[in-house]
């Protein structure tokens, strides 16, 4: 890939358009119609190099990691290890022991609900969540408070999709004992004050961890700079393939906490009379783990930092910004989720159609959006709503997709007037 190369000089939308060809999915029609694809905050498509180096594992290294003295064996554990380094840069962590290689954002958290909050946890002990999660990061919790008789309290939003900051800093008081949020809304878009949340819980000596798969793909995210102690996120919300995710987290704590699961590769000693653990990261990487994941999670790292992710944030700002002006011109549509800060999304609801029908029209105009609660069932509850359409961007979307989507719901518009 050569990216910055071969468009020095063009404008940075078009240099990151040049690039569409790279993704082999958006090249086809559906129902009749050249793809249009808005739905990369559920899952984003793979560039041909994320595809190319999962297929180059698979055909000439593919072994077990950490095992064996043959060639294919210390090849594997080459370009698994290699992928780990390449995490560590792209968040800039401080050391390899603090990534932690996972299914994704969901097993994350429930790694740090089951082993970092359920080991310490009491009753009457407090996490704080947003109203704004995703349900894995309100369901682990509620696991945990439920194992320990610990709390889950929730910070409120407002009609715009804002959290009420002050209202969160205030409930952080000397019970509570993680403050989870999410850096980016999956449901609305909203971009969280989070680096203010974590600088007063620190005073406060209250961990923190962010759920970050929404915003990893958009911007770029520098863990030392956040100084949060854990951050999730999902390798197929950023280009790479589906089943791997990291957990980045503070070695001083990873460090303190017991094992999840147990298994292979997690040990140092297993005998009848008790067992030893592995250093980290290791020591919660239980079972042979997903290989050719963390290699295609490797590639689509390296294709994003060769864009560059500070490119991709201003495009995907324009775009956000283009679309959620030309959606607000169409008699009858009512957008959810209209904060200040925001990335990638736009939900909205048009006239009294039901978002699957919106979506049903839409795809039959090759237009994909996902429709439903977009597993923020209490996003919608606050609404007082059954879900949304919504609409998402990836760094290969511009302003004709956006075009298509509202011609589309003009279509929508007519079929059910
Ligand atoms: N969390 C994914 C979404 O927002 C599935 O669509």
């Amino acid at each position: 890939m050569k990216l910055a190369d071969s468009n020095e000089n063009m404008p940075d939308s078009n240099r990151i358009l040049h690039h569409l060809s790279d993704f082999p999915a958006l090249n086809q029609k559906i129902n009749g119609h050249q793809l249009v694809y808005l739905d990369s905050a559920a899952s984003s498509q793979p560039p041909s190099c994320v595809i190319d180096a999962i297929a180059e594992y698979e055909r000439n290294d593919h072994a077990n990691v950490h095992r064996g003295v043959h060639t294919l064996s210390h090849r594997a554990t080459e370009v698994y290890e290699n992928s780990r380094d390449k995490v560590v840069s792209f968040i800039n962590a401080k050391s390899r022991n603090e990534i932690v290689f996972t299914r994704g954002t969901t097993e994350s958290i429930n790694l740090i609900a089951q082993s970092f909050s359920r080991s310490s946890l009491k009753k009457g002990d407090k996490i704080i969540i947003t109203h704004l999660e995703h349900h894995s990061n309100i369901v682990p919790w509620q696991l945990v408070c439920e194992q320990t008789g610990a709390k889950l309290e929730i910070a409120a939003i407002d009609e715009t999709g804002e959290v009420n900051s002050q209202a969160l800093i205030n409930m952080l008081d000397d019970k509570v004992k993680l403050l989870a949020i999410s850096h980016v809304s999956n449901a609305l878009g909203t971009i969280n004050p989070i680096e203010k949340w974590i600088s007063v819980a620190r005073d406060r000596h209250i961990p923190t961890l962010i759920d970050g798969a929404q915003a990893v793909p958009h911007m770029s995210v520098d863990v030392q700079e956040l100084d949060c102690d854990f951050y999730a996120f999902s390798g197929h919300k950023m280009l790479g393939p589906t089943g791997i995710g990291i957990l980045y987290g503070k070695e001083e704590h990873l460090d303190k906490m017991p094992p999840w699961q147990g298994g292979g590769d997690m040990i140092l000693e297993v005998r009848f009379s008790g067992t030893t653990y592995n250093e980290l990261p290791y020591k919660f990487e239980a079972g042979t783990p997903n290989i050719s994941g963390a290699v295609g999670l490797g590639a689509a790292i390296s294709y994003l930092q060769d864009i560059g992710m500070d490119r991709i944030k201003t495009h995907e700002k324009e775009i956000l910004a283009y679309m959620t002006a030309e959606l607000k011109k169409i008699d009858g549509l009512r957008l959810i989720g209209t904060a200040k800060k925001k990335a990638s999304v736009q939900s909205f609801l048009l006239d009294d159609i039901h978002p699957h029908d919106i979506g049903t029209i839409l795809d039959n105009q090759g237009i994909a959006i996902r429709t439903g609660h977009h597993c923020a069932m209490p996003v919608m509850e606050y609404f007082n709503i059954s879900g949304t359409a919504r609409a998402s961007l990836g760094l290969y979307n511009n302003k004709t997709d956006i075009d298509r989507l509202i011609e589309s719901i003009g279509i929508a518009k007519k079929i059910f007037n």
